[in-house]
This record gives structure tokens, sequence and C-alpha cells, in this order.
């Protein structure tokens, strides 16, 4: 322990104060400095020797994103830091503008929405990782993501920082990258809790639900996340539940969250989402942060001492909050010498990054194999597009990253093609102001060209796929589509690569014509090299959509059935546990491109389906194994999913449900069995009568495939008893 640490300092301290008092003894080291003693023992023993002042500290932020430090007992200032994709730059204490560092550049991962589309928990982890690394090294203790609310809308602002329409794929997504933070001795903050599906009114607007649809789609990552992954904080979300501010919400902050999930850690406000002190000191918020006055007048500040001292609260109220913060503090070593250090835009983060954009990349078509491109059978290529020199890193709002370094598009291709083919770029569009002569420049190069690749897509500002605002329509803006039009009519052999955070929709007369289309989503640092090498055929692209993609707005179940943004402040969800492909399916509309869906430059054979029943006793109450091939000539990774419909259930339920996934490499000619337990909850639905999940005895039909829409493998499955869970 070095002597300038905090627990070294508190203990001098501690000593000096007891050398130069007359008392007989010194004081023994304090249990709480003491990094054997079990974690309650070190919570209560620091509890015992805080004032009211210092416990109150604890409790709300004394700058944008800090709590204060208590030198006295050797406590440092707590950092909290965004965000979901890498570490944020430094703001001034007092505001959120850019504190003009120049040792804050972090690595910039893909955002969130692209690590759901590798469906990889192995990447996961290691976005995980570098998160937990970075932050250590830029002192920060509470990372402030992931973000796991489900995509009800694609018009969300923020689908991009979320890991999808699915929750049975955000949870295992989710636990793995808290996880994999937390290893850092950084605490994970998974936001925002809960059923913050849009921008729109998002301070004040009123989400009702029926109960069956918040336990079985909008609760569930969030329930993983802590019971799971292990999440030491929780954050709340802006939007009211049912009536409550969710940071204030008696129901899903006292009874969900911390009464049946158990959940020791903090909740923690959305930045200025806190509202009433009484509220906040009695239905479950611990941390207040982000409110717009000054500090000790943030409604956990001074009015709630003052309520503390005149009775209005008891003081287990508040004890409880500051236990929590101990608890976060001490198991993730805030004061240990132990604590893990950290390391920042290495060569390691870098790499991670960029495996994890590859994986990330969709292959939407790919017809007569346009795509791999050969480089030694090009001359020239035509690049196109605003997303093709565009930077995105800065975007988003709050998981804004300050890259280290950020490779475009144009500069990944550059760099893969070399001298041997003779690159030319023209916009084609602009986001800033409207150029007419681009489109005429994009088809001349475009038609002198072997190959054109027009790279568009949204802007990760606002109103395109960035906190704050939803976008108004799912189309492409700038005139992209008449652009894209015009590209492929002189050039047919015309790549459309796709740079957003949301899904968008496709004008079906330039969808038909071009061979060959590309999700790359914000791609992060490495975006252009990622690209570049799924592109040229380096990376057999894996990826597969986290989320549906419509044809038209009015085909989403939001949209569908008029219930966004809601009316006079309340939004309902209708459509209730319909959402995403449970809708389309359900519903039987087609979709542009369904969830779970991305091709290969390989081909997959599935066989051999067998399920076989377990006792459930112990183990799962099915096993379901497959075969899966690689019947082409490249080496590839295919994530093979189980969808789950109940053939006469007792509710209406969804057609089919995701409930389990895997994705497994395989080199060419190879075969591989799978192997995926289901245990019970794979079968089950809430019954919010017995408050507890119901897997009903009962025939079920098991679909096995490579998307949503694509089943090789059906096979039926009898669940022989009824049973229930809480
Ligand atoms: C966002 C949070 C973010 C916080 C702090 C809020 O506007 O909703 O996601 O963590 O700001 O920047």
């Amino acid at each position: 322990m070095s002597a300038n640490h905090p627990a070294a300092m508190a203990f001098a301290l501690l000593a000096m104060a007891a050398a130069c008092s007359t008392a007989p003894a010194a004081e023994p080291r304090p249990a709480y400095l003491d990094p054997a003693a079990a974690l309650e023992t070190r919570v209560e023993d620091l509890l015992g020797r805080l004032t009211l002042e210092e416990k109150i500290a604890l409790v709300h932020g004394d700058s944008k994103f800090t709590t204060a430090a208590i030198p006295r007992l050797g406590l440092p200032q707590r950092w909290f830091s965004d965000g979901p994709h890498g570490v944020r730059e430094e703001v001034q204490p007092d505001s959120f503008h850019a504190a003009g560092h120049t040792d804050d550049f972090a690595t910039c991962l893909p955002v969130l929405l692209a690590l759901a589309a590798t469906w990889n928990p192995d990447a996961a982890r290691a976005y995980g990782d570098v998160i937990g690394e970075e932050a250590r090294q830029r002192g920060k203790d509470i990372m402030l993501g992931p973000g796991v609310n489900i995509a009800r809308t694609p018009l969300n602002g923020r689908t991009s920082e979320y890991l999808g329409e699915d929750p049975y794929l955000a949870a295992r997504l989710a636990v793995s990258y808290i996880r994999a933070v937390q290893s850092h001795d950084v605490a994970s903050c998974v936001k925002h809790f809960a059923a913050n599906n849009q921008e729109t009114q998002r301070m004040s607007v009123n989400v009702e639900m029926d109960e069956r649809t918040l336990r079985e789609i909008y609760l569930p990552a969030f329930r993983a996340a802590v019971q799971e992954g292990g999440a030491w904080a929780v954050m709340g979300a802006y939007n009211k539940f049912r009536g409550q501010f969710c940071c204030q919400n008696d129901y899903l902050l006292n009874r969900v969250l911390k009464g049946e999930w158990g959940f020791r850690g903090i909740v923690i406000s959305d930045w200025s989402g806190t509202h009433d002190t009484r509220e906040a000191a009695l239905n479950g918020l611990d941390v207040e942060m982000g409110t717009n006055k000054p500090y000790d007048n943030y409604y956990l500040a001074r009015p709630f001492r003052e309520g503390l001292q005149q009775g209005e609260f008891p003081a287990a109220v508040l004890d409880d909050k500051v236990r929590r913060s101990l608890r976060v503090m001490f198991a993730t070593h805030v004061i240990d010498a132990s604590r893990a250090g950290g390391s920042i835009n290495t060569e390691a983060h870098q790499t991670a990054a960029r495996r994890i954009a590859e994986e990330a990349i969709v292959l939407l078509k790919n017809e007569g194999a346009a795509l791999p491109l050969d480089p030694t059978k090009l001359t020239s290529l035509a690049v196109i597009g605003e997303n093709a020199t565009a930077l995105h890193a800065y975007g988003g709002d709050s998981a804004k990253i300050k890259a280290f370094y950020e490779v475009n598009p144009l500069d990944g291709i550059l760099r893969r093609v070399g001298d041997s083919v003779t690159v030319t770029y023209s916009p084609g569009y602009r986001s800033a102001n409207a150029a007419p002569d681009l489109v005429e420049r994009a088809v001349a190069a475009a038609r002198a060209a072997d190959v054109a690749i027009v790279i568009g897509g949204l802007t990760h500002q606002k109103p395109f796929d960035c906190e704050g605002a939803d976008r108004s329509d799912l189309k492409l803006p700038f005139g992209q589509d008449e652009l894209i039009r015009r590209v492929v009519a002189a050039n047919p052999r015309t790549i459309v690569v796709l740079v957003s955070g949301s899904p968008v929709e496709m004008d079906a007369a330039w969808l038909a014509q071009v061979p060959a289309v590309v999700e790359a989503w914000y791609g992060g640092t490495e975006a252009g090299n990622a690209l570049a090498r799924v592109l040229f055929g380096d990376v057999n692209p894996s990826g597969k959509l986290p989320c549906t993609f419509p044809k038209q707005l009015a085909d989403s179940p939001a949209h569908a059935l008029g219930a966004y943004p809601g009316r006079a402040g309340v939004v309902r969800y209708e459509e209730g546990l319909l959402v995403g492909y449970r809708w389309f399916d359900t519903k039987q509309i087609e979709p542009l491109f369904p969830f779970g869906h991305g091709l290969s430059y390989t081909r997959f054979e599935y066989s051999a389906l067998q399920i076989v029943p377990g006792t459930g006793a112990e183990g799962p109450v099915a096993t379901v194994e497959f075969e899966i091939a690689n019947t082409g000539a490249r080496e590839g990774a295919e994530v093979a999913q189980v969808y789950v419909h109940e053939n006469e259930a007792s509710v209406p339920r969804p057609v089919q449900e995701l409930k389990a996934f895997r994705k497994v490499s395989l080199q060419p000619g190879e075969k591989q069995t799978v192997t995926i337990p289901l245990g019970r909850e794979a079968f089950a639905f809430y019954d919010p009568g017995q408050h507890g999940w119901v897997a009903e005895a009962g025939e079920f039909t098991i679909h096995v495939g490579g998307s949503s829409r694509d089943a090789r493998l059906t096979g039926g499955f009898r669940l022989a008893t009824t049973s229930f869970a809480p």
C-alpha cells in the first residue's frame, strides 16, 4: 500500500489522533480498513463511524459525475462515468461541457446494438474487459452501462445504446458484459430501469403496460443483470411507470428490484430524474445525480437531512442507502491496495474493438455472391456516401466517446486495397445541406468504376439515432434512396453499406436492384478496418439482426396500433407481449429482414435434431441436440437459434420466442454437434395472479435455425408436469 493510498492515509490519521490523545491505548486498525474482514463487517464498521453529514454526502452528487470524498475516513470521491461503449471524456464539474483535457481519449467500442448483433457472450465479455480496464485507468468507480431497454419502436433515438428487441438475447449479453466490467473492480450500472423505450417526452411520459408484459419483455434483462451478472448498480429511468417517476418508484425499486430480486447494490437516479424528497427517500433511490440545483439543494441533500432531523424519515432509511453505497465500494475494493489497475488505448483493446465490430456486421443480402470483393479482380472502385468519411464515435450525446482514433470506412477500404485499385470518393449526399450536383458526380463515378459501394445510413446525431429525440420516420434521410437508385442504375455492381444504430426502411426499387446490402452499425474506433475486412473477405460475416427491420414503420407493433408516442402524456403498450418479431410472427407480417437474420460467405446445414426429455428436477427439462455442418468453402460462424412455441397454451402467447442460441465456428467441411439444455423457464409464461412463472404441461414445438424466419429443423416436446417458480 503506498503512503498516499486512501486506506493508508486514513489509518495514519487515526493513529496520529490516538497518539496525541491522552487515551491509554491506540485504537486497533478499524475493521473497515481491513481487506481481509468480511464485506458486511466492513460496511457496518464504517457506517458506525459516519456522521449524519457524511452519510448525506454519500447519497447525492457534489459535481456532475461525483459524490463527495470523506477525507477524515480516507474515502475518496466516487467517480461515475458514461457510458455504454467506452469511457466518456471528462466534463466540467458543474456542466456537461467538455473539460478540455488531453488525457481522456478512450477506445470506442461498437455501440451496444452492434454488440447484440454478434450474438456472442464471449464478445460481450471482451467488450466488458475493455470498459473495465479503461475505466480503472481513468479512475472511474461506476460505469453507467449497459443499457438494456427493449427496442419497442425502431424510432427510439437510443436504440443503438441498447441490446435489441429480445429479452433473452439482451440478458445473455448483459450478464457477460457486467461480469467482465466488474472483474476489474469497477461497478457496472445497468440502465434505465424501467420501460424507458422512447425519447419523445422521456422526462415525463407515463408508461402503462400489463404485468405480464412487464415481466416477460421489459424486466428479464434487468433481472438477469442483477441476479446473474451481479450488477452493483441500477440507474432509474426518466419516465414514469404507472404514474410514479421511475427513480422514485416504490413498485419497481422497493418491491421488485430490492424485494423480489434481492438487489443489494445502489439505485442511482438518471441525471435530473429525481423530483421529490419524500418519494426519493422512501421509494428506493440510493444516490441522486444530475439534478439541476445547487448540490446542497438536491432532494437527497439538505431537504432530506432536515427531514431526518425532524423525524419525518426514520434514520434507518438513510442507513440503508449508505450501507448499499459502502457495500459497492468494498466490493470494488475502492480503498484496498489490491484494487485492480487499468490500461487505456492499448493494442489489445483496439484489436478487441475491431474483432467485435467485424463480428457485428450483418450481411443482409448477397445475390450472386456479389460479396466478398476480390481486389485482385478489380481495377477501380467508386466509394460514395457521407458515411464513408463521417466519424461517429463522438455522437449519441451522453454515450459519446472522444476516441483515441477512429478509422472511417473510406480509410479502411484504402488501406485494404492499397495501390492496386483506383478508388474514387464522392459524397453523393450531405447531412448538412442539400447539394444536387453531388448525385450527378456520384453517378458518374459509379459508372466509371468496376464496383460502386454506397456507404450511407444515419448520423448518430439528433434527430437520427441519438439521445434526446426519436426519429420522425424510418426512411433513409438526405435523398439517399434516390441516390442509391441512380447509382445502381449506372452500375449494377453496387454494394450498399448502412451505418446506423437502428433499423432503416429500404426503398423497394433499389433493394431489388442492388445485389448486396450490409448493416455495419456504428463500429467504433476500428469501424473502417472491420468493414473493409468483411467487404474483401478477410472476415466472413457472422452478425445477426438483434431487431426486426420492418418494410415500413406502420408494420411495427406500436405504430400499427397507434400506441406511440402516447396521448396526453401517457403511453400505453397496447401490443403487450407482441414486441418485435413476436408481433411480426404472430400477426404473420412479412418483415424486410427478420430478427436473427444474417448471411455468411459460406453455407451451413442443420441436421439430426433430437429433443431429449430430462427430469427437470436438477438438470434441464429438455436437451436440444442437433448438428451443424459448414458445407461451403470458407471458415465461418453460424448463430443457431432455438425458438419455442407452446401448441395449446391456456393463455395467449407469442407464436414463438427465442429461448437459446449458440454461435458455432466451423472450418469448411466441418460438422459439430450442438447440445443446448433448456430449463423450465424456456417454457414458462408469467402469471400475474400467482406472481410467478408457470410452465404448463403439454406439447411444445421447437424450431432451430439461422433466424426467426429460417427454421431449418423442427421437433416436438411434451412437458410432463406443470410447475411454478417465483
Ligand atoms: C442519460 C444517462 C446518462 C446520464 C449521464 C442521461 O441523460 O439518460 O444514460 O448515463 O445522462 O450522462
